[in-house]
């Protein structure tokens, strides 16, 4: 990957400030923004491409034959370039663009997962997924007959190797699992885990959604068959998701989704199709939003995921060194390795309470299950409340969080 590393002064305060939503009062406060993990907020250039996009060059892409379509076909495609380049992938026929990472891995479920499960062959998840990398297998799977298994996590919401280990075998195809889990923040040792599943010839799919927004990913290092992410977590407009995939693997896949752009030929009764990445993108994409989310990825990249990993990072620590002090109050998820996101439970406060109450000190955080019901099973709770961090959180947020809790208590304690 291209990318600067950390041998300058980075002002990230400077960087906050390219984010106009952030200077907004809510409900008279000044804004606390700890949701990024949801979705996050975007900076001017973002808002600005997109806008220009529809301003300047906007028309169909892959179809015309006039100045407008070849200037918006050459600003699309253009970021298939660099969203290969943004993951280490070596060749932009191998990047896919969706609706977001959930429509992603829907396209591998029924795609690959359609064309090769077969009855008793076994997907292999973990309880720490998001429901859109749980819920598309369980569709592929009453539809071939295979079998769902998933990897636990520790009370701490640790991943050990040790436990892939003991479920998978030669009837294993698939192992799909979270980059970084929403809830618990844990990085999964992804390199390992795709080298487990490649020695029973299974592929392995990696939810990268929690992942690429925090880490640097380099695709080939880690080899994975699959990698996704959407771009609204990225600092990009929603409507945008990326599918990263091997070209041996796509090149034998069946389309998703039927119409125009991804053929070669049609008849009546039948058709051949377009070669990926085309054969997987049926209809006119978001072609202004692909087009901004192109300059989100500049915008990270100038900063430097790796840089951005440690600032946040840093962050992290102050939030969770802090949380920790305060009574009452119990993370889950305290992984050595982590990332992004602190959930925790506080007294006997329902987590949607916290979140209103906080809401009223213009403190946004999120509450609930994330999208992740079996691993609130798992944990034996119904839901968290979560801060979670973006590029422009600033360590002295968390005392406003703890000043909001404060008030939690006073009034539910
Ligand atoms: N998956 C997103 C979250 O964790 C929506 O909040």
């Amino acid at each position: 990957m291209t990318e600067k590393q950390t041998n300058k002064f980075i002002d990230f305060n400077k960087i906050r400030s390219e984010f106009p939503i952030l200077e907004r009062k809510i409900n008279n406060h000044k804004m606390v923004y700890l949701d990024s993990a949801a979705s996050a907020q975007k900076p001017k250039v973002v808002i600005d491409t997109l806008e220009n996009a529809y301003l300047e060059t906007y028309s169909n892409v892959h179809r015309g034959l006039h100045w407008l379509s070849e200037q918006s076909t050459f600003k699309y495609e253009e970021v298939r370039k660099k969203a290969a380049k943004f993951l280490g992938a070596k060749n932009e026929n191998e990047i896919i663009f969706g609706s977001g990472a959930t429509q992603l891995i829907n396209l591998i479920a029924n795609s690959w997962g359609g064309k090769f499960l077969k009855q008793n062959d076994e997907i292999i998840i973990t309880v720490a997924d998001h429901h859109a990398n749980i819920v598309p297998w369980q569709l592929v799977s009453q539809k071939t007959g295979a079998k769902i298994k998933a990897i636990p996590v520790d009370e701490n919401g640790e991943f050990n190797i040790s436990s892939l280990k003991n479920i998978i075998t030669k009837k294993t195809k698939i192992v799909s699992v979270p980059h970084v889990s929403n809830v618990l923040g844990t990085i999964f040792p992804i390199k390992e885990i795709s080298r487990l599943a490649h020695e029973v010839n299974a592929i392995c799919v990696v939810d990268g959604c929690q992942g690429a927004i925090h880490l640097p990913v380099n695709v080939i290092d880690v080899d994975c068959d699959f990698y996704t992410f959407s771009s609204h977590k990225l600092y990009g407009p929603s409507g945008v998701g990326v599918l990263w995939g091997k070209s041996s693997i796509l090149n034998d896949m069946p389309p998703f989704i039927g119409g125009g752009d991804m053929i070669d030929n049609v008849d009546i009764e039948s058709s051949t199709y377009a070669d990926p990445p085309h054969r997987f993108e049926a209809g006119t994409p978001p072609i202004a939003e692909v087009i901004a989310f192109g300059s989100a990825i500049d915008f990270v990249q100038a900063i430097g995921m790796t840089n951005i990993n440690i600032h946040e990072q840093k962050i992290l620590k102050v939030f969770t060194e802090k949380l920790q002090e305060v009574k009452g109050l119990k993370i889950i998820g305290n992984s050595k390795s982590k990332s992004g996101v602190i959930s925790f439970i506080f007294e006997n406060a329902h987590p949607h309470d916290i979140a209103t109450i906080l809401d009223q000190k213009g403190i946004a955080i999120r509450a609930g299950h994330h999208c992740a019901q079996p691993l609130m099973k798992h944990f034996n709770i119904n839901s968290t409340a979560r801060a979670s961090i973006g590029i422009y959180t600033q360590e002295h947020e968390v005392d406003d969080l703890i000043n909001g809790l404060s008030t939690v208590k006073k009034l539910l304690g």
